[in-house]
């Protein structure tokens, strides 16, 4: 992407971030791209299940600035842990446009910054269409992964990276007790995952939510995810939600279509669904539903998927 098309924003936190101005969508959340990070990645990855010394094996796909990148590498840090990591992402403009960004190398310690940039620098990160390049981490990392972090835009302007066959890839590279975590909370990347196998718990809201308030994202895992202070189940209205013609994945079994297509394809099948459609779902619950705020231009939400 041009760099032209990228806008550099700073966000309610004071860190840096970028808006796409080809997507329309902004790369974190307008509250803050770092408490994002900690919050919806860092946080639910639960480095406290690893002992010190631990060598985590992650995969994190859309790299973008690498916020999350050197938010993990610091608590890493922290937590005594060793970072084999790998990294999926096919425009180098954001991640240069940060690191030129004196604001963006202050966010972190000296120490974080040096291990990022070495990790940014090496072949570990793999240029290019993820769809394509997930096929050379497949070999080696297949059910040996702690961590995926999937940090896409929406699914609803960009589908290509939450398809049913892309989402059922990466879940393929979970270890048992490993964890895909996204911000995402749309019902078709929730059916997409539960229908690789892995089981979900919702990201508990950064600002305290009213009962029945949507989540701030979505983990998964081919383990029971036991609920805990930032992680909660599903409550009956994501549930139904999910069952619902807004839990139609996306699809794209070539691994080549384009957003058009993919969208277009699931218009289709919702089309000829029997399932309650997702404005039915939304009447009833309409009451108690309260969104966390989207990303800049993204959709907060089921208005992620309708
Ligand atoms: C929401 S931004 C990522 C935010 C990032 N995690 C950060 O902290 O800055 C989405 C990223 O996905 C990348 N992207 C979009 N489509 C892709 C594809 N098919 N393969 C690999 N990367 C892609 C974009 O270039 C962009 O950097």
């Amino acid at each position: 992407m041009p760099e032209g098309d990228l806008q550099r924003r700073r966000t309610a936190d004071g860190s840096f971030s970028l808006f796409s101005g080809e997507v329309g969508e902004g790369f974190h959340s307008a509250d803050g791209a770092l408490a994002e990070a900690r919050a919806k990645f860092v946080a639910p990855a639960g480095l406290g299940r690893f002992a010190a010394g631990r060598a985590l094996q992650v995969v994190e796909v859309a790299v973008g600035t690498g916020t999350n990148t050197a938010a993990l590498l610091e608590a890493t840090h922290r937590h005594g842990l060793e970072l084999n990591w790998w990294g999926l992402e096919r425009d180098p403009a954001p991640l240069r446009l940060a690191l030129a960004d004196a604001g963006f190398r202050r966010q972190w310690p000296a120490a974080v910054l040096s291990d990022a940039e070495a990790l940014w620098a090496s072949e570990r990160l793999l240029w290019g269409d993820a769809r394509n390049r997930l096929a050379d981490l497949s070999a080696a990392l297949t059910g040996a992964c702690d961590l995926v972090l999937l940090d896409a835009f929406s699914p609803r302007r960009s589908p290509e990276l939450w398809t049913q066959e892309f989402l059922g890839a990466l879940a393929r590279l979970l270890a048992p007790q490993g964890r895909l975590l996204t911000y995402c909370s749309a019902a078709a990347v929730r059916r997409a995952l539960a229908e690789a196998g892995l089981q979900l718990a919702a990201i508990r809201a950064i600002a305290p939510q009213e009962e029945g308030s949507w989540s701030d994202g979505t983990v998964a895992s081919p383990s029971p995810l036991p609920p805990e202070r930032v992680l909660r189940d599903l409550s009956p209205m994501e549930r139904e939600h999910i069952a619902s013609r807004a839990g139609e994945p996306y699809r794209d079994p070539d691994g080549r279509a384009g957003a058009d297509e993919i969208r277009a394809g699931r218009a289709l099948a919702q089309a000829v669904s029997s399932a309650e459609s997702g404005s039915a779902w939304q009447r009833r619950w309409g009451g108690r539903r309260h969104h966390p705020r989207p990303r800049e231009g993204g959709m907060g939400g089921p208005g992620q998927d309708r």
